[in-house]
C-alpha cells in the first residue's frame, strides 16, 4: 500500500509538472481528487484494511491529498499568471507607432460668407427674416409690383411648380412677408440671406444661387441711409479703402433703383481683366422702397420710407475668394473646401 502511494505521488507530480493548459490540470485534479477519483477511492476502502493498518494509512492518505490539493492550486495559479501575462503582452499599445489621420471637415466658403455678411449686418442692428424656397407667384412677383402681363417677368426665367408657384427667383419676397407681418410697426430692418433659382447656367450663373436681401422702413429713410449702410458694409467685407458707387438702373420694386459697383479688388480702381477696366465692380441691386410696396404691405407712403437690396453671395465670394468659376461652389472639390 505505502508503494502505491509513493508511486501515485510521483505520478501526480509528473502530471502536474507538464500540465500547460488549466483544462488539463482541472483534468488531473479530477482523476485523483474528485468524487469518483483514485484518492477519494482509497479512503473509502480504508475500511477493508486490517485494524493495525488502519491508522496510519490514513494519516498517509490524508497527507497525499494534501499534497495533491496544494500542489494542484499553485500550479494552477502559476498558469492562470501566465496567461495574464500573454493577455498583457497581446494587448500591449506601440505608443511609437504613426497615429491615424483624421480628415478634418471645414465650412464651405459659401457658409462663411453668408456668416460674415449676416455679422456685419447684425452688428448694425438688422434682424435675420426667412422666408420659402417655393413661393407664391404673388409674393415673387405681383406684390413687388410685378402684375401678370408685366414684361419684368420675362427678365428672370423662372421654375414654376404650379400656375401659381414657383422656386423663388430672388429673396425680394421676404421683404414683403415682413412687413405684412409687422405693419405698421417700426422700424423694419432685416436681411434675408437664402437659396434662389433661375434658369441660368454658365461660368457666371447656376440655377441655385444664394442671395441676401436686405430691407429698412422708417419714417425719414432716405438714399443717403442706403449708400452710408452700404459703404460701411463693403469696407467690413472688403476692406477700408474700397469706395462704391451707385449708377442709376430699374426694378420694379424700388423707386429709384440703382445698381452699386465696388472699386475693384484688384487693381484698386486703375482698370484690370477682372473689372473690364472699367475699375468697378457690380456687387448688388437697391432703391428705395417703391410706394406701391409699402402700400400693399399696410404701410403709409406718405408717412414712411424704405431702402432695399440684394446682392449675390456667390459673387462676392468669387470677388473676395478670387474664384473664377461660379461651379467650383457645387462640385465638392476638397481643394476647394480647404481655403
Ligand atoms: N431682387 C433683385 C434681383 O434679384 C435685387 C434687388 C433687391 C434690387 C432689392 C433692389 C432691391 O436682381
Amino acid at each position: 500500500m505505502r508503494e502505491k502511494l509513493d508511486k501515485l505521488r510521483d505520478e501526480l507530480r509528473s502530471r502536474i509538472g507538464v500540465a500547460t493548459e488549466l483544462e488539463e490540470l482541472e483534468k488531473t485534479r479530477v482523476q485523483f481528487l474528485g468524487k469518483k477519483g483514485i484518492l477519494t477511492m482509497l479512503m473509502r476502502n480504508i475500511q477493508e484494511l486490517p485494524v493495525t493498518e488502519k491508522p496510519l494509512m490514513g494519516k498517509l492518505l490524508n497527507e497525499l491529498k494534501q499534497f495533491a490539493a496544494g500542489e494542484i492550486e499553485e500550479k494552477k495559479s502559476q498558469l492562470l499568471e501566465k496567461l495574464r501575462l500573454q493577455k498583457q503582452e497581446a494587448e500591449r499599445i506601440d505608443v511609437t507607432l504613426p497615429g491615424m489621420r483624421f480628415n478634418y471637415g471645414s465650412r464651405h466658403p459659401i457658409t462663411l460668407v453668408l456668416e460674415e455678411i449676416e455679422e456685419i449686418f447684425t452688428c448694425m442692428g438688422f434682424q435675420i427674416g426667412e422666408g420659402p424656397d417655393v413661393e407664391l407667384d404673388h409674393y415673387n412677383f405681383t406684390a413687388l409690383n410685378m402684375p401678370p402681363e408685366h414684361p419684368a417677368r420675362d427678365m428672370q426665367d423662372s421654375f414654376y411648380t404650379d400656375k401659381e408657384m414657383l422656386l423663388r427667383t430672388h429673396t425680394s419676397p421676404v421683404q414683403i412677408r415682413t412687413m405684412e407681418k409687422m405693419a405698421p410697426a417700426l422700424p423694419v430692418r432685416i436681411i434675408a440671406p437664402g437659396k434662389v433659382y433661375r434658369r441660368d447656367d454658365d461660368i457666371t450663373h447656376s440655377p441655385m444661387f444664394h442671395q441676401v436681401e436686405g430691407l429698412a422702413v422708417d419714417r425719414g429713410i432716405s438714399l443717403a441711409d442706403l449708400k452710408g449702410t452700404l459703404l460701411l458694409f463693403v469696407r467690413e467685407m472688403f476692406g477700408r479703402g474700397r469706395e462704391i458707387r451707385l449708377r442709376p438702373s430699374f426694378f420694379p420694386f424700388t423707386e429709384p433703383s440703382a445698381e452699386v459697383d465696388i472699386s475693384c479688388i484688384i487693381c484698386n480702381g486703375r482698370g484690370c481683366r477682372t473689372c473690364g477696366n472699367s475699375g468697378w465692380l457690380e456687387i448688388l441691386g437697391a432703391g428705395l422702397v417703391h410706394p406701391y410696396v409699402l402700400e400693399v404691405c399696410g404701410y403709409d407712403p406718405e408717412a414712411v420710407s424704405g431702402f432695399a437690396f440684394g446682392m449675390g453671395v456667390e459673387r462676392i465670394a468669387m470677388l473676395k475668394y478670387g474664384i473664377d468659376d461660379i461651379r467650383l461652389f457645387y462640385i465638392n472639390d476638397l481643394r476647394m473646401l480647404r481655403t
